[in-house]
């Protein structure tokens, strides 16, 4: 039986259909879980992210700060966009009633003592799906020893991801001999988005940030890198932000900071309040008097 016809139906003739663009730079043309799952990482009224990584036991083992993720990190989560970590982590201590995206460390292989490009996929995509994730991420060695094979899994997780509707967010690994400038950083961010990244982790650089971003097809979010004061990180995402990021995916400067519940609210001001770094830092130190 068709459906009751009702007098008085409305179909809205004269109106057309609207569609929008997607609100992340190049994911127009992607399909709609992959943007669905951009969506959870970025959020929509501004189109940026605050990703907490937490990620480095994947090579690093329990690092400062990250020795005991279950009581240093899980009161951080509430406060991020996303989480990134690896599957052990997310299987034994995340307790899946979280709701925030996870996007899982998807590669592995060298420890810390051995040569860091030489790794692998280390997930398969049915396991990501499993677990639920919105992205998964893997590191690319641009001028790296191991620099095809890095690039070559990248776009194997590219095609796996295309696949089932799971972005992938290439991350840029200098290795410690190269120079980390903006002409190395356009270089390899281009190179994991001409190949299909849908996001990029890169490092925020000094000089010439804006011309990496705008060269860059795809959203850029930056890492924070090694620990520093809490003031100077709080500066480099402001300027990373203003110079053309989509977010930050931090670790270190949260979790080794004397007030990662501080950092945590510190960054988010910057990248969703635009908040000053200056007024961020009050904030931290605020947080930090209070004894959170
Ligand atoms: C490398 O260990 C991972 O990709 C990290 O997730 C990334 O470096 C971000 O962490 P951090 O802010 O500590 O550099």
């Amino acid at each position: 039986m068709p459906e009751a016809d009702n007098e008085g139906k409305n179909f809205y003739e004269g109106t057309p259909q609207k569609g929008k663009l997607f609100f992340l730079k190049g994911s127009n043309e992607l399909d709609w879980g992959m943007k669905n799952r951009l969506s959870r990482i970025f959020n929509p009224k501004d189109g940026r992210t605050v990703m907490l990584a937490i990620d480095h036991g994947y090579f690093q083992g329990p690092t400062t700060g990250l020795e005991r993720v279950d009581v240093s990190i899980l009161p951080l989560v509430p406060e991020a966009d996303t989480l990134m970590c690896t599957r052990g982590i997310l299987r034994t201590v995340v307790p899946p009633s979280v709701t925030i995206p996870v996007v899982i460390r998807a590669s592995g292989g060298p420890s810390i003592l051995k040569e860091l490009s030489n790794e692998e996929i280390a997930m398969d995509m049915e396991d990501c799906i499993r677990l639920g994730v919105c992205a998964t991420a893997i590191q690319v060695f641009i001028g790296g020893e191991f620099e095809s094979r890095s690039v070559v899994n990248m776009t194997r997780l590219v095609d796996a991801g295309l696949r089932y509707g799971i972005p992938t967010l290439a991350v840029t690994a200098v290795g410690k001999e190269l120079v980390r400038n903006a002409q190395y950083f356009r270089l390899a961010t281009r190179i994991c988005a001409e190949l299909g990244a849908q996001y990029v982790k890169t490092y925020y650089v000094e000089e010439g940030f804006e011309t990496v971003t705008a060269s860059c097809p795809v959203p850029i979010v930056i890492a924070g890198g090694k620990k520093r004061p809490e003031l100077d990180a709080l500066k480099m995402a402001y300027n990373a932000i203003r110079q053309g990021a989509a977010g930050v995916d931090m670790g270190r400067n949260i979790f080794q900071s004397d007030s990662p519940t501080g950092m945590m609210k510190a960054v988010n001001a910057i990248v969703h309040g635009n908040e000053t770094p200056e007024k961020a830092f009050d904030l931290y130190q605020t947080i930090k008097n209070s004894g959170s």
